[in-house]
């Protein structure tokens, strides 16, 4: 795994975050390193899956990135005859997910589209991942997404939502900041690099509360939401379409 170092350096000006090769290539270490339980998330992604996935059905894997989502679910769902769909609309993350599909699932039924998730119709979906992925969504498409996401989704489906939270009152808010920027202290990132980080990612992802969430969740249409997992600022939601 090769170590990210990306902010290491001192910059003039740092840039916006983007999803290119240089990140694409540090990425699994970047995410170790910097979302708290990021391995547990993906490790459980598989078990959620194996409750709720069904048969002959599609499992979307929606802003895939290197496809660790779809390889857990994968590993605990390998005996059932299922079609993973995933997309990125970032062609370094999505060249580097084809080659690890394959090598990783070569027998599986994967198809990998590089385009916007807001683009992608879901159909006979049993099982749909964003796995911090909607945050880098503008807000007022984000209901939209979900919408589509529950139509596309048989009864039973479950759509798993992780995301950074944001939280009302800015004292709690900072408070868990400081806690997320000593987990990536603790991870061998220094000052310059998180303050850096965080300079070229805060008009990225835009983080909401959690009850944002859930209220857009119910909205959208799902019966049951319910938070399974948080490690500091960092979730995830399970919905369930009844
Ligand atoms: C934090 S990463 C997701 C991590 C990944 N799901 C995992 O579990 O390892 C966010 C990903 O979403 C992708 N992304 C962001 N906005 C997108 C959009 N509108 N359409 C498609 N992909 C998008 C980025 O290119 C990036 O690969």
């Amino acid at each position: 795994m090769k170590q990210d170092n990306l902010f290491s350096v001192e910059k003039e000006t740092v840039a916006d975050f983007s999803f290119d090769e240089a990140v694409a290539d540090v990425f699994p270490d970047m995410l170790r390193r910097s979302i708290p339980g990021y391995e547990n998330i993906i490790a459980m992604l598989g078990v959620l899956a194996r409750c709720h996935v069904q048969d002959n059905t599609r499992v979307y894997d929606l802003g895939c990135s290197l496809g660790a989502a779809t390889l857990s679910v994968h590993r605990q769902t390998r005996e059932l005859s299922l079609q993973h769909i995933c997309v990125d609309n970032s062609a370094a993350m999505i060249k580097r997910c084809a080659s690890t599909l394959k090598r990783h699932m070569p027998a599986a039924s994967v198809e990998l589209i590089c385009d916007d998730i807001q683009r992608i119709p879901i159909k006979n979906a049993s099982v749909v991942l964003l796995n911090f992925t909607l945050q880098f969504l503008p807000k007022t498409t984000r209901l939209v997404l979900l919408k589509n996401i529950y139509k596309g989704l048989n009864s039973g489906g479950v759509l798993i939502l992780s995301e950074k939270l944001l939280y009302d009152d800015a004292e709690v808010n900072q408070l868990f900041i400081q806690w997320h920027h000593e987990f990536k202290r603790a991870n061998g990132y220094s000052d310059l690099e998180i303050s850096q980080k965080r300079a070229a990612i805060e008009n990225v992802l835009i983080p909401d509360t959690l009850n944002t969430h859930q209220t857009r969740l119910t909205e959208a249409g799902f019966s049951h939401v319910h938070q399974w997992f948080q490690a500091f600022n960092f979730s995830s939601l399970i919905a369930v379409k009844a």
